[in-house]
């Protein structure tokens, strides 16, 4: 397989762009921010912790980019607007939104609290309508398009064990995108979301990934390894740019063919050294 372009995109294309990246702090909203920054747009991340937030703006402006951060816990919608409010008055108006930010963890759904399922639940759906809701409202005010990414999961549209608050507030989400592709298409606000599969990242991988698991995860992939950032990054700033204006209402998978791997009976062979793989079909050959 050939290796992936980490810059692809001629410069400029996502000027005039000024992304809001929820969870733009760390891991892969840290990476969105800064692919989507060296295609030229303006990036604003906010988060629940400074610290993070600050030193991804200081890595933006390094590389010559417009950048700025604002605290927010977009379980909170009156948090949400003051964010928006924060980087609109340094950066201007926002007109595209990565609704990255993301809670989960492993625990079999019997022994989920109240307070569990509400943490997840919350973040993911909860967040991503406060921070959809407040993009559209200001668009709509302002006359102006927009466009809207909703960061999903590959089990957005399967469901899966022991995730499940995640499970069900990421089909959720899928649900609110694909509801307001229709109903803000009249805007020109396009919505869309990506499903990605295992891309490692330190957050993702020590709550979900432990142990065997991780293993156990990569045999789910076909070619044997997970996502690198760049793969999933340049599928973002091309879903945000004027290369695909029809694309609305629109889920992309991005997951290494993990998901129909699973789905496929017979899939297991894929990973046997072939030769041996087609002596065990043979063996099976119906006698003449
Ligand atoms: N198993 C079961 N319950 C758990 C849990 C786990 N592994 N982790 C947290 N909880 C429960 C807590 O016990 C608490 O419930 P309780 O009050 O009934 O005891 C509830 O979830 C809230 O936990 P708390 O830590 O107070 O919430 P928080 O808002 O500070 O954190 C989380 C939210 C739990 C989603 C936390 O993991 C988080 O902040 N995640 C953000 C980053 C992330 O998850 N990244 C990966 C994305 S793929």
């Amino acid at each position: 397989m050939t290796s992936v372009d980490r810059n692809p995109f001629r410069a400029g294309l996502l000027e005039g762009r000024t992304i809001l990246i929820t969870g733009g702090g760390t891991g892969l909203g840290r990476s969105m921010a800064l692919k989507c920054a060296s295609a030229g747009a303006k990036i604003a991340v906010v988060g629940r912790r400074e610290e993070p937030l600050k030193a991804t703006v200081a890595d933006l402006e390094k590389m010559g980019a417009r950048a700025d951060f604002a605290t927010c816990d977009v379980r909170d919608s009156a948090s949400v607007r003051s964010a928006f409010n924060k980087v609109e008055e340094g950066l201007g108006p926002v007109n595209a939104l990565i609704n990255n930010a993301a809670g989960n963890f492993l625990c079999a759904s019997e022994d989920l609290s109240d307070n569990a399922f509400d943490a997840v639940v919350k973040i993911v759906l909860y967040g991503t309508f406060n921070c959809t809701r407040e993009l559209g409202q200001r668009l709509i005010e302002r006359k102006a398009t927009g466009d809207v990414l909703a960061i999903v999961t590959s089990y957005a549209t399967t469901g899966s064990a022991f995730v499940l608050p995640s499970a069900a507030a990421k089909a959720g989400v899928l649900a609110m995108m694909r509801s307001l592709a229709v109903e803000w298409a009249t805007y020109g606000i396009r919505l869309n979301a990506i499903a990605p599969g295992p891309f490692k990242t330190e957050g993702a991988f020590s709550r979900l990934m432990v142990g065997e698991l991780e293993k156990q995860a990569l045999k789910r992939v076909p070619s044997r390894r997970f996502g690198d950032h760049d793969e999933l990054t340049n599928l973002v700033a091309y879903m945000l740019s004027d290369a695909s204006p029809y694309q609305t209402g629109d889920c992309v998978t991005i997951d290494g063919a993990e998901g129909i791997f699973s789905g496929q009976q017979f899939a297991g062979f894929a990973h046997l050294d072939r030769t041996a793989a087609k002596e065990m079909m043979s063996a099976v050959k119906p006698k003449k």
